[in-house]
């Protein structure tokens, strides 16, 4: 079943705020213990989850009328990239980032920013992002992707 594609509204912030959550918790241990998982899953408040839909652009996939995953960006950035875990595995966060990529290319920006958990490096890795730096402070990667025309 393909999924539908659509920017997310002030009403899907709790959903959005759980998905994060349970992805985080969930889909990244054993790439980082799960405390460091539970650490930055607590990062979010649902307070922050609705600041994110008013300063980002925020898009969802729904695969049957549920949303199963979401993706944030901010001009050339990627903001972050969730599947709910009940949907993992299944094609959802490639899908998104493809229509990301898709829009950005759509807005001629050359290429895509993003920092990348450890969990997730070789997702980006194997659909044609490159580590730009070393990993920060923060555990995360910079990556590239360059957007052809
Ligand atoms: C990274 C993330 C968004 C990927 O979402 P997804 O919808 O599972 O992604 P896809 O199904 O498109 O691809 C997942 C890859 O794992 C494989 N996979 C297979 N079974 C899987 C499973 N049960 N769970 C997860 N991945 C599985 C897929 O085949 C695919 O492999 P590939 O990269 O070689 O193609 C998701 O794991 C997630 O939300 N992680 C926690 C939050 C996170 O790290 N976000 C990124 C922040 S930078």
């Amino acid at each position: 079943m393909g999924a539908v594609y659509r920017r997310a509204i002030r009403k899907d912030a709790n959903r959005l705020y759980d998905i994060r959550r349970r992805s985080i918790i969930e889909l990244a241990p054993p790439t980082m213990t799960a405390a460091e998982a539970q650490a930055w899953a607590a990062k979010l408040t649902p307070s922050g989850m609705e600041r994110k839909l008013r300063e980002l652009e925020v898009w969802v996939a729904e695969r049957g009328g549920i949303v199963a995953g979401w993706g944030a960006i901010r001009s050339d950035r990627l903001e972050g990239l969730y599947t709910a875990p009940e949907f993992a595995g299944q094609g959802v966060g490639a899908g998104l980032l493809d229509r990301l990529e898709g829009l950005m290319r759509d807005r001629r920006l050359p290429s895509v920013l993003a920092e990348a958990s450890s969990n997730a490096r070789g997702f980006y890795l194997r659909r044609g992002y490159r580590a730009t730096g070393p990993q920060t402070p923060e555990g995360a990667w910079p990556i590239a992707k360059e957007l052809s025309t």
